[in-house]
């Protein structure tokens, strides 16, 4: 096996090899590299995707990049209210973008979901490039940027695309099916955890970076006016645990008006309480997928725990359950590649319904209980926020084994992740990234004050 130090150099030469350059300067990285399947929109640099590459460049000292990145995508953002549903809503950030060259001149041309496979909205964009731009100032102090009038503007159009028109009365976001990292139908329309989690980051970097001037002050009022509804909702209605299971075994049903205990009328018949009850140690616990009339989902999804525990979304007694729940159910979620998007895999009529038969999310593949490696940062993260030091050590070495063997895969398939995903590519660039950055984690602490944040108050 190579050694770590020759592992990291390794990575260091690929991450290089993934920069993309417009106009001579670095902007962005493509989302993968791989000689021998067709690119299709894997040569472009996807938000989301770059957001492992941009927590690395900005811990080594190459804001360049960064800023760039968050410079160029700005201008990509739409400025005009419009009521042409062939353009890309105000505010919105693109899922992915490209250096398109015509004419003998270089331009930036962005991908709103109107190109990508099944047309689906990236509506977690513009929630990562919050987080993006609040990592970027608090890693070099460069508040400048986020004070320029285009940046306030961006964060404004943002802020005001999540905050102002509503078809619910719900403190947490609605958002179509494939709205985020699982970018396929999954059963994640209306309110799930993984949007949930980064809204809440996305509104806490808002009350950071808005200048509060006058221009500003109704947004910043209504940001600090929907965030303690939102952790509340999802203290009260995500979080599950042997308590909570109890309490809603035994709910009553139909209840009308303001007194309902069962807000969201949940039959326990939906829920499967055997599975759980077994699954569930006395010390674990973790926040559902997603939450709707008459719905719990009651998977596991690992980025909105996760990033839960990062943004102080969970209080302290939840983040650690969650660690707990991790610990002691480790072959399920984390197994042999750190980890498991989420658990447990759609089957059966579950698989045909939700995902619209979708093979490549067959049972325990790709999005459907398949492993990420990019989520090994994450898990490292919540795993020094807890102060968890063993499960740091652990994932980072069974990923080392894996990793540069199987050449940098996107995922791995199996119930325990040891099948290089299926149609995975290899070289991909949030798996490179992912990877140095969990490194940079474990050798500084201090780094995590990148992505994580205080509680609320
Ligand atoms: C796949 C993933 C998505 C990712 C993209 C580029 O579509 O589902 O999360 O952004 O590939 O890597």
């Amino acid at each position: 096996m190579k050694t770590e130090q020759s592992l990291v150099q390794e990575a260091w030469e690929a991450l290089e090899k993934s920069i993309i350059y417009y106009q001579g300067n670095p902007v962005g990285t493509v989302a993968a590299r791989d000689p021998e399947v067709a690119s299709l929109n894997y040569d472009q640099c996807f938000i989301r995707d770059f957001v492992s590459s941009a927590l690395v460049f900005l811990i080594k000292g190459r804001a360049e990049i960064v800023r760039n990145f968050l410079e160029e995508t700005l201008k990509l953002q739409p400025k005009e209210r419009q009521l042409d549903c062939s353009k890309p809503g105000r505010g919105l950030m693109p899922a992915s973008f490209k250096v398109d060259f015509s004419r003998g001149k270089e331009r930036l041309k962005a991908d709103f979901g109107e190109h990508a496979i099944a047309r689906v909205a990236p509506v977690d964009s513009c929630l990562w490039w919050m987080i993006v731009l609040r990592a970027y100032v608090n890693a070099t102090k460069d508040t400048e940027l986020a004070y320029r009038e285009d940046f306030q503007e961006g964060i404004r159009l943002i802020m005001e695309l999540c905050l102002v028109a509503r078809f619910d009365m719900y403190p947490t976001l609605l958002v179509p099916d494939g709205a985020s990292m699982i970018d396929r139908r999954m059963g994640l329309y209306g309110h799930p955890l993984d949007i949930q989690s980064l809204f809440y980051a996305a509104l806490r970097a808002g009350s950071e970076l808005l200048y509060p001037n006058k221009e500003n002050q109704y947004l910043i009022k209504a940001l600090h006016s929907r965030l303690p509804p939102l952790i509340q909702h999802i203290h009260d209605h995500y979080w599950l645990d042997t308590h909570r299971l109890n309490v809603i075994y035994r709910f009553n049903v139909e209840e009308y008006g303001e007194e309902a205990l069962n807000e969201f009328n949940i039959y326990s018949d939906s829920i499967p309480f055997h599975r759980l009850t077994d699954w569930l140690s006395d010390s674990g616990g973790y926040l559902a997928g997603n939450l709707g009339p008459s719905q719990i989902d009651c998977r596991f999804f690992s980025l909105g725990n996760l990033m839960a525990i990062l943004t102080s979304l969970t209080d302290e007694q939840q983040s650690n359950k969650i660690l707990n729940l991790i610990e002691s159910r480790w072959d399920d979620l984390v197994a042999d590649m750190p980890m498991k998007l989420c658990f447990p895999a759609l089957e059966d009529i579950e698989w045909k319904t939700l995902t619209g038969c979708d093979p490549k999310n067959r049972p325990w593949s790709y999005h459907n209980g398949g492993s990420w490696p990019v989520l090994l940062w994450m898990l490292v993260a919540a795993a020094q926020k807890t102060g968890r030091a063993e499960i740091k050590h652990r994932v980072i070495k069974i990923a080392e084994k894996r990793l540069s063997k199987d050449q940098w895969p996107e995922y791995y398939d199996g119930k325990n992740g040891r099948l290089i995903g299926k149609e995975a590519r290899r070289y991909q660039t949030w798996t490179i990234a992912g990877y140095l950055l969990a490194k940079e984690l474990i050798k500084n602490p201090e780094n995590l004050k990148l992505v994580s944040f205080d509680a609320y108050s």
